[in-house]
């Protein structure tokens, strides 16, 4: 038996005047005067700069760049305004050094403010001390409250330290980013239990031996989810990248067997990558398959279908994919030019270095549609590909730049047959 307080029931209160339900169309809208920032990019990512009171959670790999960036905007935005940045990872005189580093030999922002520290009170004291226009926490998982008896970095502190920077943001007008590490076997309490806490989740990701990142939106209040930010990670810090598309197939070495192009789209923004395949014998047993930048289980999927609808003998080869660049394709777009990739490697014949290939390809081997084709055609177009393999019904009334060869194709067989047939 449990006892278990009964609270009387209390009387509905009438709305303090002024606040009661206001006609959508008399409400008025300010608009935000939001902090800009020099990289456009990260700028573009977040809906079109920092919104005043508004907290923003970076998530992504330890090492992938986070403190990089946030240490970036900081100097950025602290060329005019006062920014803190709190490190419970690292001393000042380490950020200091980084600092330097990533300006560029650049005089250092005048109006930004160190402190490391873990203490959450104190973290809040020193955030409303100083009323900074941005505070950084770097990371979330250092910071504690003294409240909770658990230690840094579980559950209950990420959650609780958080809420109270929440509630600062919004009563002091602080936009506060909060960086977050996020562990593959979720033995710390990922940034994912925060989501629903903050306005707008981000997540810096890449591959750690690659120089490319991509910030991404997750969730955002202030501004769509289909953005996306490329960077590259050089020797001053992440740098944006104009030409994704152009910086991805720099090195593509033109007709070269297995290599073939896709169109993929990163939210909102088309990409050209290059998807190598190779296949090569089985030494013994069972014939591996290795994937590389697209899901092991498309590759089976593909495989299978190559099989079974094009007739290719696979089952006594090793097959081997990559995407160039350490890019992730998730996208079922990009089936085709995986396809294209593993018979050209199988066959040993070059595509035709001016063809892209968009498609997704259906277990009876048909070429299906895939969303946006009118913008992967644009990028393919102004990355210079003249001849595109597209999905049989694509609209020929678009206006494009220029009219590229469009080659509908209804099944994955004839599309495979025209790009090899060189
Ligand atoms: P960091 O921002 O510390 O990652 P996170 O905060 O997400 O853990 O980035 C660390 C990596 O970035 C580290 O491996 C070194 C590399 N790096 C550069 O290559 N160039 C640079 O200018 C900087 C500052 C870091
Ligand atoms: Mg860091």
């Amino acid at each position: 038996m449990v006892e278990d307080v009964v609270n009387p029931r209390r009387a509905a209160v009438a709305p303090a005047p002024g606040l009661g339900p206001q006609k959508l169309t008399e409400i008025e809208v300010g608009t935000e005067d939001r902090l800009r920032l020099d990289n456009l990019e990260f700028e573009r990512v977040l809906g079109g700069g920092v919104v005043p009171g508004s907290l923003v959670l970076i998530g992504g790999d330890p090492g992938i760049g986070k403190s990089t960036l946030l240490l970036q905007m900081s100097a950025d935005v602290a060329a005019t305004v006062p920014v803190l940045y709190i490190s419970g990872e690292e001393s000042v005189a380490q950020i200091k050094t980084r600092a330097m580093r990533v300006s560029n030999g650049a005089r250092p922002a005048e109006h930004l403010y160190l402190a490391a520290e873990t203490d959450v009170d104190r973290v809040v004291g020193q955030i409303e001390a100083l009323a900074p226009k941005l505070a950084i926490i770097d990371s979330i998982q250092t910071v504690h409250s003294a409240d909770i008896p658990s230690a840094a970095g579980s559950i209950s502190q990420v959650r609780e330290c958080a809420s109270r920077l929440q509630a600062l943001a919004k009563s002091s007008g602080v936009a506060i980013f909060l960086a977050g590490h996020v562990t593959k076997d979720g033995a710390i309490a990922g940034p994912r239990v925060l989501e629903h806490l903050v306005d707008t989740v981000l997540y810096l990701e890449g591959d750690p031996y690659h120089s490319y990142r991509l910030l991404r939106t997750v969730k955002n209040r202030y501004g769509a989810t289909t953005e996306v930010g490329v960077f590259k990670m050089g020797a001053s810090g992440l740098v944006e990248v104009a030409n994704p598309s152009e910086a991805f197939l720099a090195e593509r070495r033109k007709g070269a067997p297995g290599s073939a192009i896709a169109v993929t789209m990163e939210g909102s923004r088309p990409l050209l990558v290059e998807v190598q395949g190779l296949t090569s014998p089985t030494t013994f047993g069972h014939p591996r398959r290795t994937a590389n930048g697209v899901d092991i289980n498309r590759l089976l999927i593909i495989t299978a279908v190559l099989t079974r609808r094009v007739g290719l003998q696979l089952s006594d080869q090793d097959i081997f994919i990559n995407v160039v660049g350490g890019l992730q394709v998730r996208e079922p777009a990009a089936d085709l030019a995986l396809a294209a990739a593993i018979a050209s490697s199988a066959r040993d014949r070059a595509l035709p270095p001016d063809l892209a290939l968009i498609g997704e390809v259906g277990l009876s081997g048909e070429l299906r549609r895939v969303p946006r084709l009118e913008a992967r055609l644009r990028e393919a177009i102004k990355l210079g590909f003249s001849s595109i393999v597209v999905p049989k019904g694509a609209d020929p009334g678009w206006d494009l730049p220029s009219k590229p060869k469009l080659h509908e194709m209804a099944g994955l067989s004839e599309a495979l047959e025209f790009a090899l047939k060189a």
